[in-house]
């Protein structure tokens, strides 16, 4: 049996921005990449170049350290900036804490302190209260306060809720990690650099993605104060994070980000998120979650609708902080997949 013939090329989902191929850009970088014999784990020409692509975004002094995953890259942060009986204030809703299977418990030996959300966006109130709920020794310290850019609802954080957010934590001697695994999603829907989100903020780690925005692996840890750079090394290397053909994550991170396809590739995916609420938002019994401000869409919607698109479009149903079924688009999310979307909640809602 061929590759070809072990799945429907036909086939489209809305599960998650993960479900999609790979761009050919991306592929054709790998393949430019793997000329020859280079150093391993970092020793290459490609993540030198990424560390200069790096410092356009964020400035001259980051390093990126990249890792194999979301999750591995939001352990390696959140370990090396925490002790190990600290502790990381996070939305409840983050994917730290419903959807990493504990790892950065297990793995990274930080206890995750969940704070309500609005939005999916935590506030200063609710931060503020939860720093001032761990003061004693009886409490585990914190360590980071760590927002989702976009978050996983699908919002974005403006330049100055992160601000406001990053001299709150800073005035209590926490640490701010960004888990950018859609930071291009947000940075497109702002109209705003990735850097002006995050380190020009004072943002001290950054988790920046890169497979869910048309890469076959690669994430990236964006270190911004040199001198922290040997102890996030040692964390991606305990942690079992450290590539030894690294050239390969590094090359694809600088075909996205060392060009605009970073941009254009979010950009296809929050428009289609946009046109999506547009077009299914008006069924009676459904409607839409969350302001759609990045790639995905949120629907309270009957049974039925959520049975037909998880059938249809492999779809999950969420449970924090509500119930809804999410959309989600990606970089190769057309018109087509839009209405056919639309058709499959007719015909849910039709024949229910
Ligand atoms: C906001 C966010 N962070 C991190 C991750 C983790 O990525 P991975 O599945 O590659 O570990 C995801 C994956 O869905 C995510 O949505």
């Amino acid at each position: 049996m061929t590759t070809a013939a072990r799945h429907d090329p036909d086939r489209r989902g809305f599960g998650s921005d993960n479900q999609s191929g790979v761009h050919p850009r991306a592929l054709a970088a790998i393949g430019r990449a793997n000329l020859g014999h280079v150093g391993g784990y970092g020793a290459d020409p490609y993540t030198d170049e990424l560390q200069a692509v790096l410092a356009g975004h964020f400035g001259a002094n980051v390093t990126g350290l990249p890792v194999f995953s979301g999750t591995g890259s939001n352990v390696v942060a959140l370990a090396a900036f925490s002790g190990r009986w600290q502790s990381v204030i996070c939305a409840e809703s983050a994917h730290i804490m419903t959807d990493e299977g504990g790892a950065p418990e297990q793995s990274g030996g930080v206890k995750l302190i969940p704070v309500p959300v609005r939005d999916g966006k935590l506030t200063p109130d609710g931060v503020d209260e939860a720093i001032g709920r761990l003061r004693t020794i009886h409490q585990s310290a914190p360590a980071v306060v760590s927002i989702s850019q976009a978050t996983e609802l699908g919002t974005v954080y403006t330049p100055s809720e992160v601000a406001e957010l990053t001299e709150l934590a800073h005035a209590h001697g926490l640490a701010v990690h960004v888990d950018g695994a859609r930071l291009a999603n947000a940075a497109v829907a702002l109209g705003e650099p990735m850097g002006a989100l995050t380190t020009d903020l004072g943002v001290d780690v950054v988790s920046l993605g890169g497979t869910k925005n048309g890469l076959m692996f690669g994430e990236v840890v964006v270190v911004a104060d040199p001198e922290l750079v040997p102890l996030v090394a040692r964390a991606r290397k305990g942690l079992a994070q450290l590539g030894s053909k690294q050239r390969f994550a590094a090359a694809q991170l600088v075909e996205l980000y060392g060009t605009e396809l970073w941009s254009e590739l979010a950009g296809q995916a929050n428009r289609c998120a946009a046109e999506l609420a547009d077009l299914i938002g008006d069924f009676e019994d459904v409607s839409v979650a969350y302001p759609v401000q990045a790639n995905a869409v949120f629907l309270y919607a009957p049974d039925v609708v959520a049975a037909a698109l998880a059938r249809d479009f492999a779809c999950q149903t969420f449970v924090v902080p509500d119930r809804t079924v999410r959309l989600m688009c990606t970089w190769d999310t057309n018109a087509d997949d839009l209405l056919a979307v639309r058709d499959c909640i007719a015909k849910a809602l039709t024949e229910r």
